[in-house]
This record gives C-alpha cells, sequence and structure tokens, in this order.
C-alpha cells in the first residue's frame, strides 16, 4: 500500500504490539463475517482487522474519544434500529455490528454534506490535496452536487499559529484531534476551539503561539488542510513526492520516519510508525532537519582556498597526501558519529589497517537540549554505531576536545577526517594542520579548512544504518541520487584504498555490514541486513538504567 498521511493514525505493521495493548480475544459478527477482535478493540478497529473500513474524522488511535465528527456511527446487536458511534463503542463477545445498511449509509452522506456545509472546497490550492479525508470520504460516501445555494460562513484563511504551523479557518471541521493531541500527547495545552456555532475556531490563547517542538504533529493527524506545514506549504503538490522509509539524525533517538523527495531535493520528514522508538510522532526540530540534504552541500572536491577539481584528481592527491603519513604519530583520524554504521565500520578498517592507527577523535555535533519524551540531548544520530565499529576493529575512541588540544599542542599536524560536521566553533584550529584531508557534506564549517575536501553523501543518499541512544540497529534506505560528486564514506574509502594499491571488498553498505558480522561481537547476532527488518533489533549491552519518562522503549505500546 502507498503510503499517504492519513495512515499515521493507524498502527500499522504487524510485527509491533497494537495500541492500546491487546487484552485477550472476543468473537464478533461484522458485516456477517464472523471474527475474532481483541476486547480492547472499539468497533473501528475491530472492523479494520477484517478489511471492512468505518469511516471517521476525529478518532485517533492515540488520542482519547471526542465523538465529536458523528462519521463512524454503524448498527449493532445490542442497538437495533439505532446508530451508534463505533469510535466510542468497544467490542464484546457475540456483538454483531453492520456498517452498510441504509441508515448507516445515509448518516455517511448527511455527515460529509453537514462537514462540506462551510467548507470552501478550495482542493486545487491546497496542500492536504491528496492525502485528506474529506476529499477522499466525499468521493466514497457522498458524491453529490452541493444543494446549498446561500452563501457560506467566511473565516479567516491564514492564521499562523506559531512558527512552524499555519490554520485555515474554513476548512476545519472542529474534530478537536489537534487539541487532543496538544492536551494529551505533547502535554502543553496550547490550542483551544474558540467561539461558537459555527463561528467556532481552533486557536491559541491570545499572544500565546503554538511554540510547542511537537507542534508539526497536529498538522499530520489534522484530517483536512486546515492545519498546515509552513514549511512544506505551496513547496509541491503531494503527489510529486516520492515517499522512501528513512530515520531522523536530528538526534539519537532514531525516530523513524517517511522521507518525501522530488528529484535529487528532500521536501519533507513525516513520521514512520515504531512503537518502540517514536510511535507516530516527530519532534519540529528533527522534522525540519532534513534541510540539512538541500542546503550549503559540497558538490565537488575541493582545495584549501575552494578550488574545485574533479574526483579522479582529488582522489589521486588525497592517496598522494596520506601514504608518507602512515603510522606516524602526528597523523590523527576523526571519525564523525553522525555517519552510517557501515560508513563507520570502514573508516575503522581504513585507519586501522591503511593509515596504521589504533586511535581515532569523535566526530559530531555538540549535545543540546532534550526532553522527557522523543528529544534527546545527543544531537548525533550514531554515537553507539562509532563505538561498534571501533570495537570492532580494537581502536580506541578520543573526545573531539582531545583533538583540538592536541591540534593546538602540535601533536597532530595531519587529520583524516571521515565527516566533519558544519558549522564548528574550532576552524581556525583545523587551518593550523599541514595536511587535512576531509569528508564533509557541507562546504562550511571544518571543511573549509580541509586541505582537500571529499563531498561526502548524506544518509538520504545512501543505504545503512544508524544505531540510537539505547542500542536499537535501525537502517534508512536510498531516497535520492547523491548530489553532485558525493559518494557515502565507505565509497570514498575504497577509492582511496585502490588509489593506494590495496584491494577492497566494500562495494555496497550491505556488503560491508556482512562482512563486518564475523568482526563486531554487537552485531553477530544479526545474520544479514533483511534480518533488521522495519522496526529495527536491539543489540546487546546498551540499555541505559534510567528513562526519561516518557521516553518509548523495546516492548513498550504507549
Ligand atoms: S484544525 Fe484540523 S485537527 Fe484541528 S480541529 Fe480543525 S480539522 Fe480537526
Ligand atoms: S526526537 Fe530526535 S530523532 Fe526524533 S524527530 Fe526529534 S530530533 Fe529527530
Ligand atoms: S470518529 Fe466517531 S464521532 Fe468522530
Amino acid at each position: 500500500m502507498p503510503f499517504v498521511k492519513q495512515a499515521l493514525d493507524t498502527p500499522t505493521g504487524t510485527t509491533v504490539a497494537p495500541y492500546p495493548p491487546a487484552s485477550g480475544n472476543v468473537n464478533v459478527v461484522i458485516d456477517r463475517i464472523e471474527c475474532v477482535a481483541d476486547a480492547n478493540d472499539n468497533l473501528i478497529e475491530a472492523a479494520r482487522r477484517v478489511g471492512v473500513d468505518i469511516p471517521y474524522f476525529c478518532y485517533h488511535p492515540r488520542l482519547s474519544i471526542a465523538g465529536q465528527c458523528r462519521m463512524c456511527l454503524v448498527e449493532t446487536s445490542d442497538a437495533p434500529g439505532r446508530l451508534v458511534p463505533g469510535c466510542q463503542v468497544r467490542v464484546k463477545e457475540g456483538l454483531k455490528i453492520i456498517t452498510d445498511t441504509p441508515a448507516v449509509k445515509e448518516n455517511q452522506r448527511a455527515c460529509m454534506e453537514f462537514h462540506l456545509v462551510n467548507h470552501p472546497v478550495d482542493c486545487p490550492i491546497c496542500d492536504q490535496s491528496g492525502e485528506c479525508k474529506l476529499q477522499d470520504y466525499f468521493m466514497q460516501y457522498d458524491h453529490k452536487p452541493s444543494r446549498l445555494h446561500v452563501l457560506k460562513v467566511g473565516k479567516e484563511k491564514r492564521e499562523v499559529l506559531g512558527p512552524n504551523v499555519v490554520y485555515d479557518g474554513e476548512r476545519c471541521i472542529l474534530c478537536t484531534r489537534c487539541v487532543r493531541f496538544m492536551n494529551e500527547v505533547a502535554e502543553e495545552p496550547q490550542l483551544a476551539v474558540m467561539g461558537r456555532g459555527d463561528h467556532s475556531r481552533i486557536g491559541t490563547f491570545p499572544g500565546e503561539p503554538l511554540t510547542s517542538n511537537y507542534s508539526g504533529n497536529t498538522v499530520d493527524i489534522c484530517p483536512v488542510g486546515a492545519l498546515l506545514s509552513r514549511d512544506f506549504r505551496f513547496a509541491t503538490r503531494v503527489w510529486y513526492v516520492q515517499e522512501t522509509p528513512s530515520l531522523c539524525a536530528g538526534c539519537s533517538n532514531g525516530c523513524n520516519t517517511v522521507l518525501g523527495t522530488k528529484g535529487d531535493l528532500a521536501y519533507r520528514y513525516l513520521p514512520r510508525h515504531n512503537e518502540a522508538v517514536n510511535q507516530v510522532w516527530l519532534c519540529d526540530e528533527g522534522r525540519l532537519s532534513y534541510h540539512a540534504l538541500n542546503t550549503d552541500r559540497l558538490l565537488q572536491p575541493t582545495g584549501r582556498g575552494d578550488v574545485a577539481t574533479n574526483v579522479g584528481q582529488a582522489i589521486a592527491d588525497a592517496a598522494a597526501a596520506l601514504k608518507p603519513l602512515v603510522g606516524i604519530p602526528k597523523l590523527g583520524v576523526l571519525v564523525s558519529a553522525r555517519l552510517s554504521l557501515e560508513e563507520q565500520l570502514v573508516a575503522m578498517h581504513f585507519a586501522k589497517n591503511v593509515l596504521g592507527l589504533s586511535r581515532v577523535f569523535c566526530g559530531g555535533t555538540k549535545v543540546g537540549k532534550g526532553d522527557d519524551f522523543l528529544v534527546r540531548e545527543d544531537k548525533d544520530p550514531n554515537r553507539n554505531g562509532l563505538l561498534i565499529a571501533a570495537d570492532a576493529y580494537g581502536i580506541a575512541v578520543r573526545s573531539f576536545e582531545e583533538l583540538t588540544a592536541e591540534i593546538e599542542r602540535g601533536e597532530v599536524k595531519a587529520l583524516w577526517a571521515a565527516g566533519v560536521d558544519a558549522p564548528s566553533d574550532s576552524r581556525d584550529t583545523f587551518t593550523k594542520l599541514e595536511v587535512f584531508v576531509a569528508l564533509a557534506a557541507h562546504g562550511n564549517g571544518l571543511a573549509s579548512a580541509a586541505t582537500i575536501a571529499l563531498p561526502l553523501a548524506l544518509h538520504g543518499e545512501q543505504d545503512g544504518s544508524f544505531v540510537n541512544w539505547y542500542g536499537r540497529l535501525q537502517r534508512f534506505r536510498q531516497a535520492t541520487v547523491p548530489r553532485g560528486e558525493s559518494r557515502s564514506a565507505w565509497a570514498w574509502c575504497s577509492a582511496l584504498m585502490k588509489a593506494l594499491g590495496m584491494t577492497t571488498k566494500h562495494e555496497s553498505a550491505q556488503a560491508v555490514f556482512e562482512t563486518h558480522v564475523a568482526l563486531s561481537p554487537a552485531i553477530a547476532a544479526v545474520p544479514n541486513w533483511s534480518a533488521i527488518g522495519d522496526e529495527g533489533v536491539v543489540l546487546p549491552g546498551f540499555l541505559p538504567k534510567e528513562w526519561p519518562r516518557r521516553a518509548p522503549r523495546p516492548g513498550s505500546t504507549a
């Protein structure tokens, strides 16, 4: 099934526990089909299990029940001749549920007519078009010309609620999903229903904008085009966006995402369901971190002074610069905690077996603010991967601060850096290096101090894996072609090894992973890439003793 935004309100996948947790079976009959539901199921979820759709707007499996939209009404054997809300009523042993009676159908049609009474039907200029419940349900449950011959009630068309979210009052069907999300999940009650009757609207307290770091989720769960992302608004039509399973690289939580791309540009991250990592949510900072794929990229190899050179020449120059440095104490190696595990493994192989070193310095971003839910203080997605890779080669890991101190003292005069991260306060220190060969995704920051900078592909441009803060190994998939001449760190290392007259088996990320399984005790239990699956596997030895209050964890269901 192609990924669509509305699927975010549905726990998907078969290998994770359903939400809410299963609590035992009950036998029910849905549209004359005998089936087994979970005792926790409401009628919508029970019907979903057997492929019967009960339409709904206000219901969301992770929010309290509001019973607001009335779209989900069905008939049951408990209340013959009456319609009951499928979101509110739970299954019980022997219950008969009928979703296709004339009364149910007429209610669905009437609900659609009601929800569209004041709706502007401006689908051609609406970002939700193509992934909108209102649009889809009109075709499915109404599909009749309007009977309205009076003016519609006009409302605010573009109300900026906060830095990331804009509200279109005319499109809002007042389902209150956004309000309940802010109250119950974000635990920051910044939204409310204001006004009365057909002048009701969603708003914030005057002078207090929607500043929550989780505000983007309200856009995801708004079933219509009333809440829109200011970042994605009018950027492209959703049907041109190709969706690829990916991971957020904004912190060490490793939230599961779908990366939307068109050509070689990234357009958005949406959350991908993983109960034990991010449930179905993303923080706003992470959501917007896809911009790193598009901006300030280093597209061609360059020398100091920003002189561009071609790839063949750059590889020859880099190999020539590194060859005389093999094994000397004044050579340092920096490996970024933002690289994939596969890139880190090959970088460690390069450090040990090509450059003859048994210590590396750890690069990455500085720590930042975390919270008690998804956001971790470590802003690098793969610090644990770096430790695994170093361990596989018996390499000691030193800190970035130790590297800058050693450069300042003149103890390190040459540096091979697999991944330098921009921007950095340490640029001046790195200009003191006599030889500085760097793989860099961005041209600013430390890369501008390199004597040779080779463009590095980012995670959206290659296959690979990260190990999150508690040891979950998770894969991301290549979504776009690498920008310019960029390539992965393992590909650059392989090219340099060939230029130095060595052979390498590192021809793909998968080959890198699978050739290292025997070397690394941490990944030894994962026989191949496909064993990682869509939700990842928890590696031994990383689980923390203390967890942030609401942080999802292995085996968790809420
Ligand atoms: S803005 Fe969207 S989510 Fe919020 S009440 Fe309106 S339709 Fe529902
Ligand atoms: S919590 Fe971390 S991994 Fe998740 S979306 Fe935010 S920055 Fe990205
Ligand atoms: S989904 Fe049941 S009333 Fe809205």
